[in-house]
């Protein structure tokens, strides 16, 4: 705890073993600019009255007049834009402005940001809403920023939503369900507020969002490490609700691998795109909450068999993908070469993949130098397709090793023009075209080739590809990927997501002042100018991995 008191953490009364693993964290060291008190207290003194209470687009457009002749003055500046520590590019300013436009409040509160600020109103669908994996980037630039409060309200409104009954017609959900999205309604005439949530009810294709509760647990850790609170971690409902959400993931069943079954649509590709099976998204951010959770779990008596099957699924699920998932030019060569219809233990080809499967493409996109974690591996299927997220965050994470983590960043750097091209950055390479497309995401017309979610590229994936960079001791590709963003973003208005095969059509139906898109650029500016930041939102390799757990081992003789 000497570390922690360095570090002014406010309280350090309990035993939590938040530390432990966050030795090597870069945020631990000393040159971390401390939090702006000043900026903090203006925040709080806010009046209500001054800011927009009701989420509807009138509300906005009424606040946008009333304040717009004073322009920025009326609206905090950025603690890095007070002009000491660095010369911010102009868009800095008026991203922070926007990202302050979509707060959302609850009762006098900022509780999160809302996901699209400007779009026709025939079109608004759910984008009025706060998303839990929207939010994450929005909380990461209040945390850089010295503003923790609406972080931490936020965590502590969404584990209240977990606590309710969730119901799709007749089927009731698991506890531990997280929301997709909520909302905040105001009864202008009894003057209430409530809140309506998402888990999945509403949501196209009714599917619950998995990678909430993953979100959840890695955003409840950065609030920790970047503020050095550790109260919050340590409530009772937060310590339960972890324990929650992990019961979800960790009960034993049919499986035979220790990584996620998922249904399609249920991660930021909310929409059937082939995911379903083992995305690496989810695989990826499983991986980091168990990791995440590890650290914040109290060693009490439910805590300490939580911590145990953590520990054992975490060893399962890093020997899986960084074997099966893992693909490079020599991996790629052997599956090629793969005899199939192998029986036993003897088996190379476990799952059985038939080489005539592996689609052409791939033979030129893989480099020689460099790889990557493929989208999916299930019984007789490899999906070969790049996912950015899922890679990201398996180096934040170090689900990837620092060797596969390097070849993640020459394969980025080798495909440059595939998968940054004009616009960082594509969600997933390459598109899904013709006969396939069809079958694939049965005719979905959002997600036409190089659209949305169909190799479309998205701004926000901008502060992964920095914080990757960051680890990985490659600033300089996260700056290219900046400098691109910086000659389109603002000039377009923050869009959802870009086209085409360079990205260099803002997407077809794609909303305009997107706040994750403007979050993630200043999370990733930010990140760059100070990259102690990077300590909140990744963990060094775990050295101290117990040994083979019992059940794998005996399967493995
Ligand atoms: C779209 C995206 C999803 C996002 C939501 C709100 O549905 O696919 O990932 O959370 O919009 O921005």
């Amino acid at each position: 705890m000497d570390g922690a008191k360095e570090m002014g953490i406010r309280n350090v009364s309990s035993i939590c073993s938040l530390t432990k693993l966050d030795e090597h964290d870069l945020s631990c060291l000393p040159e971390k600019p401390r939090l702006n008190i000043e900026r903090q207290r203006s925040f709080d003194e806010r009046s209500l009255s001054e800011l927009p209470t009701i989420l509807t687009r009138e509300s906005y457009d009424n606040y946008d007049s009333m304040h717009s002749p004073c322009g920025r003055s009326c609206i905090d500046t950025p603690a890095s834009f007070g002009g000491n520590s660095f010369n911010p590019h102009p868009i800095v300013a008026d991203a922070w402005e926007a990202l302050r436009r979509s707060l959302v409040y609850f009762r006098g509160q900022p509780v999160g940001t809302i996901a699209a600020y400007h779009y026709a109103s025939e079109e608004v669908l759910n984008y009025d809403q706060v998303f839990v994996r929207d939010f994450v980037p929005s909380a990461l630039a209040f945390l850089m920023n010295g503003e923790p409060e609406i972080v931490k309200n936020f965590l502590l409104k969404t584990l209240q939503l977990q606590g309710w009954e969730k119901k799709i017609d007749r089927f009731k959900l698991g506890e531990g369900a997280m929301p997709a999205s909520f909302k905040v309604l105001h009864d202008p005439v009894r003057k209430v507020e409530t809140i309506a949530a998402d888990f999945g009810e509403s949501a196209i294709g009714r599917v619950a969002p998995v990678d909430s509760g993953f979100w959840w647990i890695i955003l409840l850790r950065a609030y920790t490490k970047s503020t050095g609170d550790l109260s919050l971690a340590e409530r009772p409902e937060c310590q339960k609700g972890i324990k929650l959400i992990l019961m979800l993931c960790l009960a034993e069943g049919f499986d035979t691998f220790p990584t996620l079954l998922c249904a399609d649509g249920c991660s930021m590709i909310d929409r059937r795109m082939d995911v379903y099976g083992y995305p690496i998204e989810i695989q990826a951010l499983f991986y980091m909450a168990l990791r995440c959770a590890l650290v914040m779990l109290k060693h009490d008596g439910e805590g300490k068999d939580c911590i145990e099957r953590i520990e054992q699924r975490l060893h399962a699920l890093n020997f899986h993908m960084r074997s099966y998932f893992w693909l490079d030019f020599q991996q790629l060569n052997d599956i090629y070469r793969y005899k199939t219809e192998e029986y036993s233990h003897t088996a190379v080809n476990k799952f059985n993949v038939i080489p005539d499967s592996i689609p052409d493409w791939i033979f030129d996109f893989m480099p020689m130098r460099g790889g990557y974690f493929i989208g999916n591996v299930s019984p007789a299927r490899m999906d070969f397709r790049w996912f950015c997220l899922g890679n990201c965050i398996a180096i934040l994470s170090s689900l990837a090793t620092p060797e596969q983590s390097m070849a993640i960043m020459d394969l980025i750097e080798a495909r440059w023009d595939e998968l940054v091209g004009e616009m960082p950055l594509k969600i997933a390479y390459p598109a899904i075209e013709s006969h396939e497309w069809r079958i694939i995401t049965g005719c979905d017309p959002k997600n036409t080739r190089w659209s949305y979610h169909n190799g479309g590229s998205w701004p926000v994936l901008l502060w992964l590809l920095t914080a990757a960079c960051i680890k990985t001791g490659r600033p300089q590709i996260a700056r290219q990927a900046i400098d691109l963003a910086e000659t389109r973003l603002l000039k377009d208005g923050w869009p959802e997501y870009y086209d085409g095969k360079l990205g260099r059509f803002i997407g077809k139906q794609a909303r305009k002042y997107q706040t994750w898109s403007i979050a993630g650029y200043l999370v990733a500016k930010m990140m760059l100018e100070d990259p102690s930041h990077l300590g909140m939102i990744s963990l060094e390799e775990d050295k101290q991995r117990k040994p083979l757990i019992k059940r794998s081992s005996s399967w493995n003789c």
